[in-house]
C-alpha cells in the first residue's frame, strides 16, 4: 500500500479522513491543493507530510511558481513535524525538484525497512506492545516507522500481540493503525486511552513503541498523549521506544522550544458527528506534546538504536 503515490505529474494520496471504511484518494494538480489535503489531514503522520511537502514544491516548480514564496506557505500548514520543513528546504535548494521529491519519496521506504530491521531486535516472541496514534505505512510513504517494527517482528515469526491507543481526539490509533495491522494479520486490539496505565500496572504491557514528529535536545515531540503513556511506562518499568527517521531530527534545538499545534475546538466537543458537553464549553486542544529524555529507553533510526540526547 502507499499512502502517497506521483501520477502523471499528479500527487495521489489516500484520503485518510475516510478511512476505515472507505479506500478513497485526492488527487492534488498545485501546491495549493496539496497545502489544503495537509490542512484537513488528507494526509498527516510527520513523513507522510513531509513527502508530501516536497511534491508541493514540485507542483508549484512545474507550474512555474515563485519557490520561495511557496515554500514559506507550505511551511505554514503545520507547525510540529519537522519533516516538513525538511523536505521544503530539501526540494528549494535542489536543482531539479521533481527529481529530489520522488528520491525523498523512495528513501522514505528504505528508510523505514531499516528502521523496522533495527527496532525489531528489540522485540521478543510472545511481546504485547503498545502504540499511541498512526506511525504506520499511512504516516509514511510505506510500511511506518512504529508499525514498521511491528511488521518486521511479525514478518521475522514472532508471535506478537499489538494495543492500539484509541488516540482522542482524531481517533488515528483506532481508525488507522488497527486497520493497518487487522489488513496484515498481526493481532491487534483497541483500548481507551485511558486504559494504557493499568495495563502496565497489571503487567500486561512488555514495550511501548511510538513513532515522533520531531525529536530535538531534551526529548521528542509525538501526538498528544504520549507523555502521559511515557510516564506511566516509567512508573511501571516498561520499556519506552522511539522509532523516527533522521530527517525528524531536530539536533541543534531545544525540543522544549517546539511549536506546538492547537486544533479546533470541534475536535473535542464533537464525537462521532454528536456533540459531547454543553454548548458553548471552552476547550483546550493540543495536537502534540513533549517526552522528556528521561523517560526514553532508545530512539530506532535507519542507523541504529541510539540514546535520547
Ligand atoms: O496529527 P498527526 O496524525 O499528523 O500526528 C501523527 C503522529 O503524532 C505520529 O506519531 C508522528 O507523526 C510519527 S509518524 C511516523
Amino acid at each position: 500500500m502507499r499512502t502517497i503515490e506521483w501520477e502523471d505529474n499528479k500527487l495521489k494520496l489516500i484520503d485518510q479522513t475516510k478511512l476505515p471504511d472507505e479506500l478513497e484518494y485526492v488527487y492534488c494538480e498545485n501546491y495549493q491543493e496539496v497545502i489544503e489535503a495537509i490542512d484537513t489531514m488528507v494526509v498527516r503522520g510527520a513523513p507522510a507530510i513531509g513527502i508530501a511537502a516536497g511534491f508541493a514544491m514540485a507542483l508549484a516548480y512545474l507550474a512555474g511558481e515563485d519557490l520561495k514564496d511557496v515554500s514559506l506557505k507550505i511551511k505554514a500548514s503545520r507547525p510540529t513535524a519537522v519533516n516538513l520543513f525538511w523536505a521544503v528546504d530539501r526540494v528549494y535548494n535542489s536543482d531539479n525538484p521533481v527529481n529530489e521529491a520522488l528520491v525523498m519519496y523512495n528513501e522514505d521506504i528504505s528508510t523505514n525497512l531499516a528502521i523496522g530491521k533495527n527496532g525489531s531486535k528489540i522485540i521478543d516472541d510472545g511481546d504485547t506492545i503498545l502504540t499511541h496514534c498512526n506511525a504506520g505505512a499511512l504516516a509514511c510513504v510505506d510500511y511506518g516507522t512504529a508499525l514498521g517494527v511491528f511488521r518486521a517482528a511479525f514478518n521475522e515469526g514472532k508471535n506478537i500481540n499489538v494495543i492500539c491507543d484509541e488516540t482522542r481526539p482524531r481517533g488515528q490509533g483506532a481508525k488507522l493503525s488497527v486497520w493497518e495491522m487487522q489488513n496484515e494479520g498481526i493481532p491487534v486490539k483497541l483500548i481507551p486511552d485511558v486504559a494504557s496505565g493499568y495495563l502496565m500496572s497489571i503487567g500486561k504491557i512488555d514495550k511501548v513503541v511510538i513513532g515522533a514528529d520531531r525529536v530535538g535536545k531534551g526529548g521528542i515531540a509525538n501526538k498528544i498523549g504520549s507523555l502521559m503513556v511515557a510516564l506511566a511506562a516509567n512508573r511501571f518499568n516498561v520499556p519506552f521506544y522511539v522509532a523516527a527517521p533522521l530527517s525528524t531530527f531536530d539536533k541543534d534545538n531545544s525540543i522544549f522550544d517546539t511549536k506546538i499545534e492547537e486544533r479546533s475546538p470541534d475536535e473535542v466537543i464533537y464525537y462521532g458527528g454528536c456533540r459531547i458537553c454543553p454548548k458553548g464549553t471552552e476547550v483546550i486542544n493540543p495536537a502534540f506534546d513533549i517526552v522528556p529524555s528521561d523517560l526514553i529507553t532508545g530512539i530506532i533510526t535507519e542507523e541504529g538504536i541510539i540514546k535520547p540526547f
